[in-house]
Order: C-alpha cells, then sequence, then structure tokens
C-alpha cells in the first residue's frame, strides 16, 4: 500500500495570524452612517431619469479588457497603468470596468438599439475602478451614476446634459459649484490644433515637468491638464483650440453655448479642459466645486459629445454624449457644504416593554407598526423601563410606547411624549392609528 503523507503546509507566522485584516488601498466600506447620504443622490438621480425620459440599463462590471482598451485609448493613463485586469481562462484577458459609457456604447451596437426610435436615453448606477494613486477625493472603487444621449448630432443634446446635471446639484442643495465647458474639436480639426500646440511645447521643453515631455508625442492634448507649476506657466501663452476649430465644430459650439445662455446656465469657458479619455469630440465639460481644496481631486462630473465612439467599437457611425457623476464626491461635498439631508433610518417611536407577558405582545405590535410604516426602535432584551427609555432619550425618538404588566391586563398602552414628559393612555388596538396621526401632526408643525 502507498503510504500517504499530509500535504505539506507552510506554517501562517502567529505574528500575522493575529494580525487583523485590513482593507484593501483605495478601497472603502459604506458604513450605516453615509447610507443617507447614498438614498439621498440615489433617489434624486432615479427621480431625474425618469423625469427625463432616460431608460435604465445595468451593464456588467467585467468587461473584455479591449473594449477600454479601444474606447478610452492606448495612450490614457487610465488603459496605460489603471486598470484592474486579469487573464480569464478562456476569455482573454479581462477587467473591471473603470467607466461606463464604453460599454454602454458596446450595449447599444449588442442589443441593435439603433433600430429604436432615436435618441436612445441610457442611464446607469454602478461601481467603476481604477488603479490610481489614492488621495482624498480619488479612490479604487468609486461609484458612478451617468446618462448618456445616442444618435443625435444636435447641439442642443449636449446643452440639455448639461442642463440636466446643473438642475441636478441645484435640486440636491449644491450651489456653490461652476461648469466648466470647452470645446476639442473633431479629429480633423484637432490634428491640425496638436501639431500647433506640439511645436509651441517643444519650444518650452526645458521648462515641462518628466510626465509632459512625454506628453509631447504619445498625448499631446493632456498638456493643457498638468497640474505642475512650471507647465502651467507654458500653457499661459499656448494657442488654444477654440481657435483651430473648424467651421462646423465652430457652429456647433457656438449653438451649445448659445442654449446655455439662453436656459440661464452659468458656465465658464475653460480652453484648458480636455478629458482624460480619447473618445471625446467637440463639446467636454466638467463640474467642479467652487472651492477646491489644495491637493485633493474635486471635479464632481466629467462629460462630453463622444460622436465617433460607437463606429469605434465596430458599429454604424453614431453620434452621442453624456455624463458620469462621481457619488463619493458629490457626498463629500454635501458635507462640506453644510446640506442637510433627511435621516431616512431615524426610528420614530420607542417601543418599552416591562415583563413576559408584554414582551410577547410588544413583540407583535411591533410587526403591526412596522407594516404600518412606522420606523421603531426596541430593545426586547432589557427588562429595565429606566434602561429602555434612556435608550429612546439616546436615538432621539419623538414618542415611547410603554407596555406594562397593567396595560396588557387593561388592554391599553402609553404613549410618552419624550419632549415634554407627558404620557397619555390609549387602547391598544388604536396604536397604529393613534400613533399616524401623532407622527403626522408633529411632522406638519
Ligand atoms: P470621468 O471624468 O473619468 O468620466 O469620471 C466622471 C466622474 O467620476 C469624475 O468627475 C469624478 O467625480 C468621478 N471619479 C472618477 N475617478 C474617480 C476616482 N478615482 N475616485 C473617485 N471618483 C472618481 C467618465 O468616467 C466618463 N465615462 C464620463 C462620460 C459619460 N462621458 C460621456 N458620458
Amino acid at each position: 500500500m502507498p503510504k500517504i503523507t499530509e500535504p505539506k503546509v507552510k506554517k501562517t507566522p502567529k505574528s500575522s495570524m493575529s494580525k487583523s485584516l485590513g482593507l484593501l488601498r483605495g478601497f472603502k466600506d459604506i458604513l450605516p452612517a453615509d447610507q443617507s447620504y447614498w438614498r439621498f443622490i440615489q433617489e434624486a438621480a432615479e427621480s431625474f431619469y425618469r423625469g427625463y425620459g432616460f431608460a435604465k440599463i445595468d451593464p456588467p462590471i467585467l468587461e473584455e479588457a479591449s473594449l477600454f482598451v479601444r474606447s478610452i485609448g492606448k495612450q490614457t493613463d487610465i488603459v496605460e497603468k489603471e486598470m484592474f485586469s486579469f487573464a480569464d481562462q478562456g476569455q482573454g484577458l479581462v477587467v473591471l470596468r473603470p467607466e461606463a459609457t464604453a460599454s454602454i456604447a458596446r450595449a447599444y451596437i449588442n442589443h441593435g438599439m439603433i433600430n429604436l426610435p432615436q435618441p436612445v436615453k441610457l442611464f446607469y448606477w454602478g461601481p467603476m475602478f481604477r488603479r490610481e494613486r489614492p488621495q482624498s477625493g480619488r479612490q479604487r472603487q468609486f461609484h458612478q451614476f451617468g446618462f448618456e444621449i445616442l444618435g443625435d448630432p444636435n447641439p442642443v443634446i449636449d446643452a440639455q446634459i448639461i442642463g440636466i446635471v446643473a438642475s441636478f446639484f441645484q435640486q440636491i442643495g449644491l450651489d456653490q459649484i461652476s461648469i466648466q465647458v470647452n470645446s476639442i474639436g473633431c479629429p480633423t480639426c484637432r490634428k491640425v490644433y496638436l501639431q500647433e500646440l506640439v511645436t509651441y511645447y517643444r519650444s518650452k521643453r526645458k521648462s515641462l515637468c518628466e510626465d509632459c515631455k512625454k506628453r509631447l508625442t504619445k498625448n499631446p492634448l493632456r498638456l493643457l491638464d498638468c497640474k505642475n507649476q512650471s507647465c502651467q506657466l507654458v500653457r499661459t501663452e499656448a494657442p488654444q483650440i477654440v481657435d483651430w476649430l473648424d467651421e462646423e465644430c465652430k457652429n456647433h459650439f457656438m449653438k451649445v453655448v448659445g442654449y446655455l445662455d439662453e436656459l440661464n446656465i452659468a458656465y465658464i469657458l475653460n480652453p484648458y479642459l480636455v478629458r482624460g479619455l480619447d473618445y471625446y469630440t467637440r463639446t467636454v465639460f466638467e463640474v467642479w466645486p467652487k472651492e477646491i481644496k489644495e491637493g485633493a481631486q474635486s471635479a464632481l462630473c466629467g462629460g462630453g459629445r463622444y460622436d465617433g465612439l460607437i463606429e469605434m467599437l465596430g458599429g454604424r457611425p453614431t453620434p452621442a454624449a453624456g455624463v458620469a457623476i462621481g457619488i463619493e464626491r458629490v457626498i463629500t461635498q454635501l458635507r462640506a457644504q453644510e446640506v442637510e439631508i433627511p435621516n431616512y433610518s431615524q426610528a420614530e417611536i420607542f417601543l418599552a416593554q416591562i415583563g413576559d407577558q408584554a414582551k410577547v405582545k410588544a413583540l407583535q405590535l411591533f410587526e403591526q407598526l412596522r407594516r404600518g410604516n412606522i420606523r421603531v426602535a426596541e430593545n426586547f432584551a432589557k427588562d429595565s423601563l429606566k434602561a429602555q427609555l434612556e435608550l429612546a432619550n439616546k436615538i432621539g425618538v419623538r414618542y415611547a410606547l410603554i407596555l406594562g404588566q397593567k396595560e396588557v391586563m387593561d388592554g391599553t398602552i402609553l404613549i410618552r411624549d419624550m419632549e415634554s414628559g407627558v404620557q397619555e393612555i390609549i387602547d391598544f388596538n388604536k396604536t397604529v392609528n393613534e400613533l399616524k396621526k401623532k407622527l403626522a401632526n408633529g411632522n406638519s408643525n
């Protein structure tokens, strides 16, 4: 008989066994305390996509790497160094999506959406992944929601999308923002502009940072985006793309800003705004908080027109435009601008009980209150009334219901106003209705 030997398992050193496990760099838990902000934004976003006639789409989180290489561009930071990618057996290289516009364009082609009435208006919400250097406002997993309008070249679409985000930020109470707008033309006029830009920057090569020296050959448009002080000085004299737009691109841009003026949407023309993804044509824009913290990444959203993307991915030529809003950054701004948001999880009442019989009745009553959409806090494991009322106070409920031996016998229950301390005896069977009335009165005060 062959000798059976135990497989050799490397022993984990004691020290690392006891070490608690942490989060991966750039990844965060969304804690219960944050959930009110998430729900607040989600409810606003959902009312917007429905109100503006968008249909929701949920593309998968994992996609073929080539989708993003072809769309975002080989020479961009995202594709060059920021994709979480791995080889999947039989499926080649796959990535956790760094953004969703490319997936939307793929879905538009895959599902023959060109046959639907145009334009097709799609909304999405979900996590994105970029292996960037984490810093304030920049995570490796972050969340976006986005609006994409596919199938129409009209500049009114660009203005409408900018209008949607302006109105969104206004509705959620973020008014300290600025909308930055630019046009980066079409591939034809941009080509001529880029030659001019490179000639200018070459003449200033000595003053450029190492990254910009590489950008001269790899991605010259991004020269305008550099945060290095010396490069920003060079930029002040650089040729501006608006002066190089061809007739059609110029007209398109004039119309976009014309609509924004008509709609009274305040914006700043920013000749240096170029965006970090290669698929854009003509209009590009971002929304920034008015006060930008030193060193923090702060664009709240970014978008623009991408007329060549669907064709680049193998579809028929289809103009399109869209925007994606960064949820974590919006939450940071809501906090910074001290915007009051509803506290959805706040319990409205506390259900206290004393004695075994009362406990059983309280458990049943809890179920009725929950079905009546009343948010109830409790601690059925506690017996002391004092301890339960202290907890009710801590939670900050408006009313406490108290159910003791006597109330069980009488078929009644006590309602205690936690602010005034006044207590009232009511019929047990009328608890839900009485509470609803009291809460409605309280809320309208
Ligand atoms: P983006 O500018 O790369 O555009 O991202 C949009 C927004 O997502 C940013 O303005 C920011 O709020 C948020 N964001 C991006 N990266 C991070 C990060 N590492 N950490 C936290 N938040 C981040 C796009 O993704 C395009 N797909 C937008 C678009 C839609 N263009 C046309 N349609």
